[in-house]
């Protein structure tokens, strides 16, 4: 990941991470991650872009004291959130701030151990430049067998998100995720098999929220997007007026031709093995 994305990235789960939790949707994503992942006691797990430690910590109850969890994330904001929670717990997960693109340099297999048992990669595929790569190496912190779940949002599974990718060239501005990438379920697959990884099971979740966006709703819906730190780079002062009206005219295009647009907010997931 180059630096100036790994620094977007962050300051925006920085500024996100107090009312991170606050997002159900992510809460109960978390609470099926721990059910896709079949833990057992004793298991080891590395929680990739662990945020605020809803899988990590949820997985270190099933475990147990003889299992071990490891959380990394880029964010300092989020893991001190994950922290603050585990040792509210009593729970023991070590948290890593690190790019989980890029492990070299760091001995994080348990020690006597082949690999992780599993691994999980929660709302974070997306904001990955190199998948592919990043998956590659994450196979290579694998024990023989260990399962590797991870998901991405359904192509339109977030408007707001989906437009302002849209927007951005034309306003000279970039995004740090990868909404074109991610078209179909058949692009994750690909991507675990590219990876070298035996897919097991792969899936399109129910919706976890539905949200009905108005074509009325554009000026006011751009206006609270740019206050939010995923968005706030559009309300620049030099490109706001300019964002602001491709944004409501893309939210009229999907409006058509009823004036609403429903989203459904669900995820494709897959769950691999290492052959
Ligand atoms: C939507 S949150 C998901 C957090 C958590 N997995 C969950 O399900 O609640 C995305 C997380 O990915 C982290 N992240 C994104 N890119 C990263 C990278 N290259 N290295 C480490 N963490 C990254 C962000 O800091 C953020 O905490």
């Amino acid at each position: 990941m180059t630096q100036r994305r790994l620094d977007s990235v962050r300051s925006m789960y920085d500024e996100r991470s107090d009312q991170y939790d606050e997002n159900e949707v992510h809460v109960k994503q978390a609470r099926d991650y721990l059910q896709w992942a079949q833990l057992k006691e004793g298991e080891s797990v590395l929680d990739l872009a662990c945020g605020t430690g809803l899988v990590a910590l949820g997985a270190k109850s099933v475990v147990g004291p003889s299992g071990h969890v490891v959380g990394v994330d880029i964010s300092e904001g989020m893991l001190n959130v994950a922290r603050r929670k585990a040792e509210a717990d009593g729970v023991e997960v070590l948290f890593l701030n690190h790019d989980i693109s890029d492990f070299s340099g760091l001995d994080i297999i348990p020690k006597g151990s082949r690999g992780f048992d599993v691994i999980t990669c929660a709302a974070a595929l997306i904001l990955l430049q190199n998948p592919l790569q990043a998956l590659r190496h994450w196979k290579t912190l694998l024990c023989p067998g260990g399962r590797f779940i991870t998901d991405v949002q359904t192509k339109d599974a977030n408007l707001i998100m989906n437009i302002f990718a849209a927007i951005a060239p034309e306003v000279e501005e970039s995004v740090p995720w990868e909404a074109q990438r991610w078209q179909s379920q058949d692009a994750l697959e690909q991507l675990v098999v590219d990876a070298g990884l035996v897919v097991q099971k792969i899936f399109e979740t129910d919706s976890y929220a539905t949200t009905r966006y108005e074509r009325a709703m554009a000026p006011d819906l751009f206006d609270r997007a740019v206050v939010k730190s995923m968005f706030k780079n559009f309300g620049r002062e030099a490109i706001r007026e300019k964002a602001r009206a491709l944004f409501i005219d893309r939210i009229e295009r999907f409006a058509r031709p009823s004036g609403t647009v429903n989203e459904e907010c669900r995820y494709w997931v897959v769950i691999a093995t290492v052959p």
